[in-house]
């Protein structure tokens, strides 16, 4: 596939992205400015091709200041600073800057290397993710064409060749799995309407172009079946940045049970930054929105807010997948077991405490656990019993719109009271309820955040039965499933969000 970044004698050879889809204009870029100038102009953009461009920019800076085999070192690292800083909310530019830096010490060769490297691993990269995407969304819905919606530009533009969202819909449309896909224009430097109709043109594969805001009432219209966008930056809670307009996709995506699904090579993953707020998300020049085609627009005195990127928080994205895996961030499974912590000896010698604390300081993860629980016997249950548990039975009882009556510490409720003694993985406890909550008959759901040995949970079932209540099930944030509790609890239904051994 024709390389949109390349190498030649001296020099980093790609296409004007700013004339296309009307002027294929070749350019080549001989100094580090114009490499620095080329990727703040966007001539060379998309976070995959920015990364390359990077290193081949440090390779042409080596190259430049090497006298013999003599490096100036401190000078190729400034250089190095100075294309890095060139945009800063794609990770890829810093990543391809540093790896391309990292062979300074062999030489201004070995850098060269190490940038021609990442140039060939770029496609093989894009091709293994876009594989694994298609093959995600392929299980998502069996055997039909589907309608997609696609944000930006993701293609051979954007990387080195083939491309992340675009490459996995070529991969879906080669197998004929494409009945048509939505592109967004991209406001304001139109990346969609300009590069991705012009790839999907290329490819023959149908395509309708909306302005941006579209694309949410298309979503909310049923008229799309998968989004699938690339990500410029994904933090280590799985939250993701790119291009503006990505986060009201995924909005909308999650208010009509729509997939939103993330395609982008390992590099893009940026694991020191812990979560979405730590991205420096870049502000463009308030002329790109306040005139149209070179005219102005807006009035002289009017100021512009102009980010290029925006932050998908983590639960709202269905899969993130990379060349080398998938990750369901959305999952509540997932980001339950990101959060717990194991406390060893906690609060005897032996018992190996996990500690929900962290679970429970995320109000949105809170949120979906307890609809999660809630989903898992929809229809079911009448009533939620739980003991306090840091409150999550409020939660699922709130959720499902039911009354909560709560299981408590001995001497908590006054007047009548049922009781009950229970062994504990440590001591031994007892519940307590006021009977008059529970009306004989009653279809209830038993919340707790942890399952161990089964036994408050026994305990919290027999109160329950004695009361003349039924119990439709049991649902848990966490299973410890070594300790074997859900025996204990036969013959009646078990349901955990997250299972430790
Ligand atoms: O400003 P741009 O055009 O460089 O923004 C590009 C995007 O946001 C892309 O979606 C992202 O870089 C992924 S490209 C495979």
């Amino acid at each position: 596939m024709e390389r949109s970044v390349a190498w030649d004698d001296g020099a980093i050879i790609t296409l004007d992205q700013r004339a296309l889809p009307f002027d294929k204009r070749t350019m080549r870029l001989e100094t580090v400015d114009d490499v620095i100038d080329a990727i703040s102009v966007l001539a060379i953009r998309g976070a995959p091709a920015i990364g390359v461009a990077g290193a081949l920019g440090v390779a042409l800076a080596a190259r430049l200041h090497s006298t013999g085999n003599k490096v100036d070192m401190p000078t190729v690292q400034a250089r190095a600073r100075d294309i890095a800083g060139a945009r800063p909310t794609a990770v890829n530019l810093a990543w391809g800057v540093r790896r391309a830096l990292s062979r300074l010490p062999d030489g201004a060769d070995a850098v060269l290397n190490e940038a021609l490297l990442m140039l060939d691993e770029d496609e093989q990269t894009n091709r293994a993710a876009s594989q694994r995407a298609a093959e995600f969304v392929r299980g998502l819905f069996p055997a039909r064409p589907l309608r997609i919606l696609t944000h930006c530009n993701t293609g051979r533009l954007a990387t080195v060749a083939w491309g992340t969202a675009l490459g996995t819909i070529r991969e879906l449309a080669a197998a004929g799995q494409v009945g048509e896909v939505t592109v967004g224009e991209t406001r304001p430097l139109l990346q969609g309407a300009r590069l991705t109709a012009w790839e999907l043109a290329e490819e023959g594969i149908p395509h309708r172009l909306c302005v941006d805001s579209a694309g949410p009432a298309a979503i909310a219209a049923g008229m799309v079946d998968c989004v699938i966008v690339g990500a410029d930056r994904i933090t280590a809670n799985g939250d993701v940045a790119n291009k503006i307009g990505t986060y009201s996709l995924a909005v909308a995506a999650r208010r009509s049970g729509v997939p939103f699904v993330v395609v982008a090579p390992e590099s893009t993953v940026d694991t020191r930054m812990r979560s979405g707020s730590d991205i420096p998300v870049e502000e463009r020049a308030a002329e790109e929105v306040t005139g149209y085609g070179g005219l102005r627009t807006a009035p002289l005195e009017t100021l512009a807010f102009n980010p290029a990127f925006d932050v998908t928080p983590a639960d709202l994205v269905t899969a993130i997948v990379t060349q080398s895996r998938t990750l369901l961030p959305a999952d509540p499974a997932e980001r339950v077991a990101a959060r717990i912590k194991v406390v060893e000896d906690f609060p005897t010698p032996g018992v190996r405490f996990h500690d929900l604390g962290s679970v429970y300081a995320d109000a949105v993860l809170v949120r979906d656990v307890a609809a999660a629980m809630s989903r898992a016997f929809a229809g079911q249950f009448d009533c939620v019993m739980a003991r306090e548990s840091r409150g999550i039975g409020a939660v699922v009882a709130q959720e499902a719109c039911v009354p909560l009556l709560l299981a408590r510490k001995p001497g908590k409720l006054p007047g009548e009271v049922v009781s009950v003694d229970y062994g504990l993985e440590y001591g031994s406890d007892s519940l307590e309820i006021q009977p008059d909550g529970l009306r004989a008959g009653a279809e209830v759901l038993i919340v707790d955040d942890v399952l161990a040995t089964g036994g408050t949970l026994e305990a919290a079932t027999r109160l329950a039965e004695h009361c003349g209540a039924r119990v439709s099930g049991l649902a848990v944030i966490v299973e410890i499933d070594t300790l074997g509790g859900r025996a204990r609890l036969e013959p009646h239904e078990v349901f955990a969000v997250h299972h430790v051994a």
